[in-house]
Parts: C-alpha cells; sequence; structure tokens
C-alpha cells in the first residue's frame, strides 16, 4: 500500500492496517488511546552505534540468550527525485532528516531502528567506481528455479520498531506532512531527495503469524500454531546459528564499519507443507532428516535453546541423508556455505513475515561481509549438487523449496552511520 500524505488522523489510521492488518489497527488505537509514550531518542549521533546494522544491544533477548527482532518493519524504496549526482545540500538534507529521527525515537525495539541502504544502481550516476573493497554486483535470479523482479531502486530505507505507531509516525514525518514526531519538529523529510518506488512491510513473532493466516498461501483450517513466530510453524535466527553483528561488519576501505545487505521477497505457498507433512517430516525438511530421526525438535523449536542443532556433524553429512533418508533439510543444506574458515556463520538473517497484498510472504534481509557469501549459501539451499541422488529433485524432498517462490531480489551497500546520506563511491 502506498502511503500518501495523510493528513488527518483517520488516514494515518487506516494506513496502520497496511502495516499488519486489521489487529495491528486496533492495537495501534489502544495504543494511542492508551497513549503509553514511546522512548525518545538523543541528538548525540556519536552516542549510537557506528554501524546503522547493529541493533542487537538495544534488543531483547529469550531466555536463550537469542535476539528478538523487533515486531513490525517497514521496507520503503526509494529513488532519488532528480537525476544525476546528489549535492552537498541534499547530503546535508538527508542526514537531518534521519537524525531527527533518532532524536524522536530511542534506537532500540522499544523506539525504532533503520538503515538507510544504496544499491549499485545508486553507485551507477559516479563517474567513480565503487571502492574495490566492497562486493556489490547488480541483482541477478540465483539457479533456475526463479525468475525474480529485480530490485534496482536507488536506496532501501528499513525501519523496525515493536510500535506500529513508530513506524507510521516516521513515515508520514519523513514522506508525508506531519510537523513532529514524538514531539520533535520536523525541519527536512526525506521526500525532498527520495521518492517511493515501493512499500513493503512485516512483522515478526509468537502470535503474529497465527493471527494473520488468513490469507492466500495458507490453507482455510488454521495451522499455523499460535507459538510460532514465523508462518512455517518453527523459530528461526538461534544465536549459535547467526553470525553475529561484528563478524559482518567491514573491517577496513572507505566503508569500514558497514556490511552488505540482501533483501528477497519470497511467496510461500504453505497449502502442501501444512496438508503433506506430518510434525517429523516437517522436522526433516526444515533442519534435517537426521535431526528428526533423533527427535531433536519440539514443537516450533524453543527446546533447542541457542542453537538449531545442526551441527558440523550434521551439515558435512547432507549427501549421506540424502540417501538414507531420501531427503534432505533446508537448515543443513544452507549450512555447508554458511560458515568462515573458523567454522562460524557467514550470515546475519533478520527476515520477517508478510501479508503484503493479502499474501503469505516474507521479506528477507541477509548482512555479511561480501554479497557472494550471500549467493554462495543460497545455492547450497538450492541443493542442486545433491539432485543425482535418487528421490531429490529441485523442488521435492530438497529442504523447503518446494513452498518458496523468490518474487524480489535487491543488493545493497549498508554504509556505516557518519557516511549514510548520499555517500559517494568512494566515501569522501
Ligand atoms: C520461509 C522461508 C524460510 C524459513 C521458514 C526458514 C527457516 C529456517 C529455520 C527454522 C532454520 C533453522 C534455525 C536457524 O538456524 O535459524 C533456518 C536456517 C537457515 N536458513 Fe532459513 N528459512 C527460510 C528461508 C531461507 C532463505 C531464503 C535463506 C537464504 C539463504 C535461508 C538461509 C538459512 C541459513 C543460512 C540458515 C542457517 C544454517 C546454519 O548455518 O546453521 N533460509 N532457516
Amino acid at each position: 500500500m502506498d502511503l500518501h500524505p495523510g493528513t488527518s488522523r483517520r488516514s494515518f489510521l487506516k494506513a496502520a492496517v497496511a502495516v499488519g492488518g486489521a489487529s495491528a489497527l486496533a492495537a495501534c488505537l489502544d495504543r494511542f488511546e492508551d497513549d503509553e509514550p514511546i522512548p525518545t531518542g538523543t541528538d548525540d549521533t556519536s552516542s549510537l552505534p557506528a554501524g546503522q546494522h547493529e541493533w542487537n544491544q538495544s534488543l531483547d533477548r529469550d531466555e536463550h540468550d537469542n535476539l528478538i527482532l523487533p515486531k513490525h518493519h517497514v521496507f520503503l524504496y526509494l529513488d532519488l527525485a532528480n537525476g544525476g549526482e546528489p549535492t552537498a545540500s541534499d547530503r546535508e538534507s538527508v542526514e537531518t532528516a534521519l537524525q531527527t529521527i533518532e532524536q524522536a525515537y530511542e534506537w532500540s525495539h522499544r523506539g525504532a531502528v533503520f538503515e538507510l541502504a544504496y544499491s549499485p544502481s545508486y553507485f551507477d550516476r559516479f563517474s567513480e567506481s565503487l571502492d574495490e573493497t566492497i562486493d556489490l554486483p547488480m541483482p541477478t535470479a540465483i539457479g533456475s528455479l526463479e525468475n525474480p523482479t529485480l530490485d534496482t531502486q536507488d536506496a532501501l530505507l528499513h525501519i523496525a520498531s515493536d510500535r506500529p505507531d513508530a513506524l507510521l509516525a516516521i513515515e508520514e514525518a519523513m514522506f508525508g506532512d506531519e510537523s513532529e514526531m514524538n514531539g520533535v519538529e520536523i525541519t527536512e523529510r526525506l521526500n525532498s531527495v527520495f521518492s517511493v518506488d515501493n512499500r513493503r512491510s512485516g512483522f515478526i513473532g509468537p502470535g503474529l503469524p497465527a493471527e494473520r493466516q488468513d490469507i492466500s498461501g495458507i490453507p482455510d483450517d488454521r495451522p499455523v500454531p499460535e507459538e510460532s513466530p514465523l508462518f512455517m510453524g518453527f523459530k528461526a535466527g538461534f544465536t549459535g546459528n547467526q553470525a553475529t553483528e561484528e563478524s559482518v561488519t567491514i573491517a577496513a576501505g572507505p566503508f569500514a564499519g558497514g556490511t552488505t545487505k540482501h533483501v528477497s521477497t519470497v511467496r510461500q505457498e504453505l497449502d502442501k507443507w501444512y496438508t503433506e507433512n506430518s510434525f517429523d517430516d516437517m522436522v526433516a525438511l526444515m533442519f534435517s532428516p537426521e535431526l528428526a530421526s533423533r527427535g531433536t525438535v519440539e514443537g516450533v523449536g524453543n527446546n533447542l535453546g541457542d542453537h538449531s542443532g545442526v551441527t558440523e556433524e550434521i551439515y558435512e553429512n547432507v549427501r549421506e541423508h540424502a540417501e538414507q533418508y531420501r531427503r534432505v533439510g533446508h537448515a543443513e543444506k544452507a549450512a555447508r556455505a554458511n560458515r568462515d574458515d573458523d567454522g562460524n556463520p557467514l550470515l546475519l538473517r533478520r527476515h520477517v513475515e508478510s501479508t503484503d497484498g493479502s499474501v503469505a510472504s516474507l521479506h528477507f534481509p541477509t548482512y555479511q561481509l561480501q554479497i557472494s557469501d550471500f549467493i554462495a549459501v543460497r545455492e547450497a539451499m538450492n541443493g542442486s549438487d545433491l539432485t543425482d541422488t535418487p528421490s531429490i529433485q529441485n523442488r521435492v524432498n530438497n529442504g523447503i523449496l518446494r513452498y518458496l517462490f523468490t518474487q524480489h531480489r535487491g543488493n545493497f551497500l549498508l554504509p556505516p552511520r557518519s557516511l549514510r546520506s548520499l555517500p559517494t563511491p568512494t566515501g569522501e
């Protein structure tokens, strides 16, 4: 849904529907009526993390130390309104606008965290090339099974918060005509430089997918478990299977302190997922058939603690699992390419579910040192090296590929906070 400048409270609240359906609207109304304050931020930018992707310190953790992502997300795909290279005054406007958000909201899930990332198309307008330390190719399809729309907009603003009213207020302040945001006066807006080409929204957390499962792609008998944070019925993002923010942070060169970001949008067709598979089948296809045979995963996977159980011993034996169990798991396949030389994960995943267009889908940002790390992991997930095994086909017995359809792919550089406002390719 397009969030046109909303002047009235009514259109503002109407827009809340797009963030997450009727329940988000109700939550918003509730909140507004309770008037529970949202913590304000700071005007001292230097007190905030150097990397825009550094959210973890200000997020909650569960009892096993796994990070809990903010519940609501908005992805605004932006184009520079004027062609050509940005000017010093454009940069100043963008920086002032972003600092206003930081002043209005605490940098946390209670307030808001946000990132402004730039695509290869953005950098193409400059006469110089992007610094050679940065691996940022144009997006492409990965493997023969998909034909995604390639997101080549100039920039991506990703905002996340537990409070839908904070997300909406930021959008209205930056792209509408609200004159203040959480008590902070607006003097600059992002729409003086950027126009919104595409808006996508997402959510994650126990209860939210169950509440919003009356959509295309999910069977009518409402199979998504109440306690699941994702539509497919399992928890993801265990600390032990995630890269740390530090390990995905570029160490040297002009964009040191930043990272790269890949964002795909993936449609989910879960009719067959929920009708063809027993719980053990699901564990086998999601994690590993070996873990299914050991009974490792219970329910949505809260019992796993801080690691999915996909250890080296598991992912090194995917081919054997294919032969023995006649199928392979999603996580064990991906893990094969998701380790550095010391055995630590390469990708930081922060994916969220979506009901955009009333279709079950997910927005899937990953952060890594280089885009090629993502491509290698995604190719490993494709498992095309395993289709010579009897019974494994591209979309059959091959993890969760039968149920996933990639709609969009985009690659971005996420500069450090100090260079977030219309950077040049050399960071000057
Ligand atoms: C509906 C879509 C998806 C769901 C529900 C899902 C769910 C899961 C779950 C439950 C795990 C095991 C727990 C964990 O380590 O977090 C996992 C692992 C993983 N998934 Fe996905 N996933 C999905 C799509 C994808 C996609 C599109 C990618 C792209 C590369 C991906 C990459 C990974 C990676 C890298 C791991 C960790 C493997 C490891 O290194 O241990 N997943 N996923």
